[in-house]
């Protein structure tokens, strides 16, 4: 686990940009792994400036995002679709039909994740951007999720609904109480891990994640024993490190 600690949210979303443009340019035909909230959304900003600018091609990219939630709908604004295609996917010459995001709203959930599964075991994901809970979530793996989980369907923590409640017009009763995820097993499997945490509330995340026990207690801790796993951590986020 490489471990980047930077100043603050500019540099942190820098630092990842340069990170997965990289990849994207030596390798035009590569599979990301997306993420949705708050910390990636700078990063997503710099990636379509580039693409605007001509100097980072989406033509070629292929992506499979983390999760979704259960119980709103597709068109909701704070659904991941929407949330991708107004920060990333419209703005940049990505393919959509090579763009996938796990079905929240289809009628039969179990349908929908089996498939997702099936598209991932068939996939190889260069590259898995992720973000973390206060809670030491990664996807929507709340703690206790077993490390060998596949997609699948999570009740969200009361942490979580909190954190999340921001997008929800502050309003507890309007976020989502399911969502459904990638399991821990399908993040683990991609060649390389890229997380992302910025500010205070996710101090004491981090640091179970970097120096904790591995232990369900903590999903990101999982990544421990990911053999390309990089964190860029801001200041505010490292505190407990330094
Ligand atoms: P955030 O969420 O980027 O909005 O802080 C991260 C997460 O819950 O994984």
């Amino acid at each position: 686990m490489k471990v980047i600690i930077v100043k603050n949210y500019e540099e942190l979303c820098q630092k990842g940009f340069e990170i997965m443009s990289e990849l994207i340019t030596k390798k035009p035909d590569c599979t990301l792994g997306l993420a949705t909230g708050g910390t990636p959304v700078g990063l997503y900003k710099k990636m379509v400036e580039a693409n605007k600018a001509g100097k980072l091609d989406f033509s070629k990219v292929s992506s499979y995002n983390l999760d979704e939630y259960v119980g709103i709908d597709y068109n909701h604004p704070e659904s991941y679709h929407k949330f991708m295609r107004r920060n990333l996917f419209d703005h940049v010459n990505i393919d959509l039909a090579k763009t996938h995001v796990p079905d929240g709203g289809a009628k039969d959930s179990k349908k929908a994740i089996d498939e997702y599964n099936e598209m991932l075991s068939k996939a190889t994901i260069d590259m898995q951007l992720l973000g973390i809970g206060s809670d030491g979530h990664i996807g929507f793996d709340e703690p206790g999720t077993p490390f060998d989980s596949v997609t699948h369907i999570v009740d969200l923590e009361e942490s979580t609904i909190k954190d999340n409640a921001r997008f929800f017009d502050n309003d507890l009763n309007k976020v989502p109480r399911k969502a459904m995820t990638m399991g821990l097993k399908n993040i683990m499997d991609a060649k390389s891990v890229l997380l992302l945490a910025s500010g205070a509330n996710k101090i004491d995340a981090i640091y179970n994640t970097v120096r904790g026990d591995i232990s369900t207690d903590c999903p990101a801790s999982i990544l421990q024993n990911h053999p390309n796993c990089t964190i860029i951590v801001d200041e505010a986020a490292a505190a407990k490190l330094q």
